[in-house]
């Protein structure tokens, strides 16, 4: 388990010990992410739009690299997991057999009081939680969270189509192109990252849930006898990759579903949830999914999906295990988790990111000490030398310690200065995040100091 293995990791990524856990509150985080260009209020100079965010330059590259972190472990360093991307807005006919047109739907009631419209799953106490007022509600709805769309130049019932609430019926519905093509056996999964749209009632928390998310999934096919098993691994298989992000096992957990809380294709799911600033939540889920897709597409397709058992000579439906999480949820989780701040012996507070080197949006910022122009050359040369390595930032705007406490603040795990005496004995200093240790290296051996540096930084998991 997880939990055993905080030792292993190095003390930096146990910056927020026992106690000490969630420096930043929600506020906070999203002041930082605006600041700094991770994410913006979506179109903010029409006053934004409810609970939707415009990803800046370096939340796309932290979520560029959160994506090629699970897409690699997930499919490329594994021999049964291939990838695909499907439609977002596919035939209306898989969304019917799915259960989402009919059953996708979130339990609504409006208090009387103040007229808010919430889930009457999250009311607590009978008390609305927009005004407090205690048992003054409308009946229950069940309210579809599926977008609608109109494909084609008529507007009407027979042209209606969705935007897909989940990326997961693309690999349901592909599982023989894949099969076939691939020439797959049993156990194999079929994984894909994309956007999926659900009209939420209740979004906030910033980007922990919006209406336009995008999700990493994975539907891994088994035989039925073996699925128990599968679900197993994953759950111990997820846990051992957040690991790798830099999160503290203490901070994560697996929580398993109560019966009355299964979605309706599930047999089983587990949660693994992080401490957020509110307190525990779903970061991602765990489903094990049965046969319940393949026999409904099956069904609504008229189109038999079974896998022949060329052993056994029978054809069985395989059972599906399903590990699903949000690549902004991440994100935000990964924000709270690398948080931290500090105050120096003069009292100064220092704010930072304790990011994994391979999440982080820069690994390396390039420093000249000065705009003197006796340093540029070296500096750029610096610079060029390094860009094919790292993802790269040269800064030379104020002073060299705002410059530090900049990159500090936006999780780069390291900077290299260029100073006065560099012109004449070639070395520069490595500035490392966490400690703030500093060294000077030989400007002929940077890269392989700085990717040493990397690696001593890296979690292993
Ligand atoms: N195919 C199964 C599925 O979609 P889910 O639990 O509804 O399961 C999986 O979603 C993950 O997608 C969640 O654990 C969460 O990380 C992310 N997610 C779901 N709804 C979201 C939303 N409205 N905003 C952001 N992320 C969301």
């Amino acid at each position: 388990m997880l939990g055993s293995a905080d030792s292993d990791l190095p003390r930096v990524y146990r910056a927020c010990t026992e106690g000490e856990h969630m420096k930043a509150d929600l506020e906070t985080l999203a002041s930082l992410a605006k600041r700094r260009g991770f994410a913006f209020p979506s179109a903010e100079i029409y006053g934004g739009f409810a609970s939707t965010y415009d990803y800046g330059p370096l939340g796309v590259e932290m979520k560029r690299n959160i994506r090629d972190s699970w897409w690699r472990r997930m499919v490329q360093s594994r021999d049964d997991v291939v990838g695909i991307e499907a439609a977002i807005i596919t035939n209306p006919a898989v969304w019917r057999a799915s259960g989402h047109v009919a059953g996708f739907t979130d339990p609504l009631i409006d208090c009387l009081e103040c007229q808010s419209r919430v889930r009457a799953d999250h009311v607590e106490n009978n008390t609305c939680p927009v005004c407090k007022t205690v048992g003054r509600f409308t009946e229950e709805r069940q309210f579809n969270l599926l977008f609608r769309t109109f494909v084609g130049p008529v507007q009407e019932d027979a042209s209606t189509a969705y935007l897909r609430p989940e990326t997961a019926q693309g690999m349901f519905v592909n599982f023989e192109n894949v099969q076939t093509t691939m020439r797959r056996r049993l156990p194999f999964g079929i994984a894909q990252i994309g956007k999926s749209f659900r009209n939420e009632i209740t979004p906030g928390q910033f980007i922990f849930r919006t209406r336009e998310f995008e999700q990493m999934e994975m539907e891994f096919f088994c035989e039925p006898a073996s699925s128990l098993e599968w679900h197993t691994y994953w759950k111990q298989e997820r846990l051992a990759w957040y690991q790798t992000l830099g999160f503290n096992p203490e901070h994560l957990r697996l929580r398993d579903h109560a019966k009355e809380e299964l979605a309706h294709y599930s047999q089983a799911t587990s949660d693994v949830e992080f401490q957020f600033p509110w307190g525990w939540g779903e970061l991602e889920g765990i489903a094990h999914r049965g046969d319940f897709d393949l026999r409904a597409h099956a069904t609504g397709s008229g189109h038999g999906l079974s896998y022949f058992d060329q052993e056994k000579n029978e054809h069985i439906v395989p059972h599906v295990i399903e590990p699903a999480v949000g690549v902004d949820r991440l994100m935000f989780a990964l924000l709270c988790e690398a948080y931290d701040e500090e105050t120096d012996a003069e009292g100064e507070k220092r704010v930072l990111l304790r990011l994994a080197p391979s999440i982080a949006p820069v690994t390396v910022a390039v420093l000249p000490l000065s705009r003197n122009e006796r340093l540029l050359p070296t500096a750029r040369e610096v610079y060029g030398a390094l860009r094919p390595h790292f993802r790269t930032q040269y800064d030379d705007a104020q002073s060299i310690g705002r410059r530090y406490r900049r990159q500090d603040e936006i999780g780069t795990p390291l900077c290299v200065t260029v100073d006065f005496e560099t012109i004449d004995d070639h070395e520069v200093t490595i500035r490392e995040r966490d400690s703030m240790a500093q060294i000077r290296v030989p400007v002929g051996g940077l890269v392989a100091a700085l990717n040493e540096r990397i690696d001593a930084l890296t979690p292993k998991g």
